[in-house]
């Protein structure tokens, strides 16, 4: 992805030290572009709950590095006989950070294992440097992948049309800044628009941190991709009027029966487009599947964030002479009344057309899931 014409990816090893790791900080798009340096693993943890970076590939990626410098500081001390419990406390510790996003676990389990069948500390450290960049390619490999198995869905619409730009809704952030590079749900917008396929998006903004307004309206006006910004409550009254050809979402965890956790909002997303016959496909790589999982209502765990981000916007002042540059905080809300912020909902698999994954597309339903990933069939006890 291109960032004023240069290409990031939103996680890297700094070049030249290996002890240190950068990040994009999401924190302060869209009116800045700040790259944060990272060396310990206390920090991602901090950077991965207070959401200078998000969404669930990136999240995976994080953990992934987050591991390896935990690694790095345990076993350079050759004397550590601690080195085991003190890379299970980093585990646990960046496991505790947000609940929802399976690639979390995912990533810090996969690292444990590796860096277990390492024999020297030397060993160790550097099975973790290459398993930490393991999973980042593997995922900017993987969002590539639905990009090429989404795009057929969109140049069909496009060809029905004659041309006329397709119009797609998507909600949150599951563009390239949720994942390494590319994105999950942006992929086959992106692909489509570089294929010279009209397209136009429609972002919700996706309150309470407006992860639409701040990150994904940013990245597509980057690619040149066209979009509009809309309130969250506005995508039922577009698909009542034929202005919605289709929706992608992304996903923080989908059971292996096709259940979709994604932002708070989706849910409402899926039935107003069930309601108007608009597909709803979700975008995901394999590692947001939870092959453990069958029932997304009761088993997903749902993250409650503070209430200050529901009461509270921010943004930039802006004068009577344009933007002042800095920075505010508002109260929106009273300043006594409670305010619930839950970050997630579930969508039931029966609202959800499709799937879109890196092996291809497939029905929102265990046994076509399992078409695709045969590998996991066993994952989980039948009942
Ligand atoms: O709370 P966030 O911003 O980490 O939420 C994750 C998301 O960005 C969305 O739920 C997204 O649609 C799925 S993650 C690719």
């Amino acid at each position: 992805m291109n960032v004023h014409g240069k290409h990031y990816r939103t996680i890297w090893l700094r070049p030249g030290d290996e002890h240190v790791i950068e990040i994009i900080d999401q924190r302060a798009l869209p009116h800045r572009f700040v790259i944060e340096k990272i060396s310990a693993v206390a920090q991602m943890a901090t950077a991965i709950s207070e959401m200078h970076l998000r969404g669930a590939g990136l999240i995976g990626a994080a953990a992934g590095y987050g591991m390896y410098l935990a690694a790095l500081a345990i076993f350079s001390d050759a004397r550590s006989r601690t080195a085991n419990a003190h890379l299970a406390e980093a585990a646990t510790l960046l496991k505790s950070t947000r609940p929802t996003a399976v690639n979390l676990a995912w990533a810090v389990d996969r690292q444990l294992a590796a860096i277990a069948r390492g024999s020297t500390a030397r060993e160790k450290i550097s099975i973790a440097r290459e398993t930490a960049a393991l999973i980042a390619d593997e995922d900017a490999a993987a969002c590539r992948a639905i990009g090429e198995h989404g795009i057929s869905l969109i140049r069909t619409i496009s060809r029905r049309k004659k041309g006329a730009p397709v119009n797609i809704l998507t909600h949150c952030n599951a563009g390239w800044l949720a994942f390494v590079d590319h994105g999950s749900a942006t992929a086959p917008i992106y692909a489509a628009h570089d294929a010279g396929i009209a397209v136009h998006v429609w972002v919700d903004e996706t309150r309470p941190r407006s992860q639409g307004a701040k990150l994904t309206a940013w990245e597509l006006g980057q690619h040149g991709v066209p979009h509009t910004v809309i309130a969250d409550n506005t995508g039922g009254h577009l698909m009542q009027h034929g202005m919605v050809d289709l929706c992608i979402v992304g996903t923080d965890r989908t059971t292996r029966t096709g259940d979709v956790a994604n932002k708070i909002g989706t849910y409402l997303k899926a039935l107003a487009a069930r309601d108007n016959r608009v597909p709803f496909y979700v975008a995901l790589p394999s590692s947001s599947f939870d092959w453990k999982m069958r029932d997304g209502l009761r088993e997903i765990p749902i993250e409650e964030r503070g209430s200050e981000e529901v009461k509270f916007a921010d943004g930039l002042l802006v004068g009577p002479k344009g933007r002042t540059g800095r920075h505010a905080e508002v109260l929106v809300a009273p300043p006594d009344s409670p305010a619930a912020n839950y970050g997630f909902d579930v969508t039931p698999a029966r609202l959800v057309t499709g799937l879109i994954t890196e092996r291809g597309r497939c029905r929102a339903n265990e046994r076509a899931i399992l078409a695709l990933f045969p590998e996991h069939a066993g994952s989980c006890a039948r009942r």
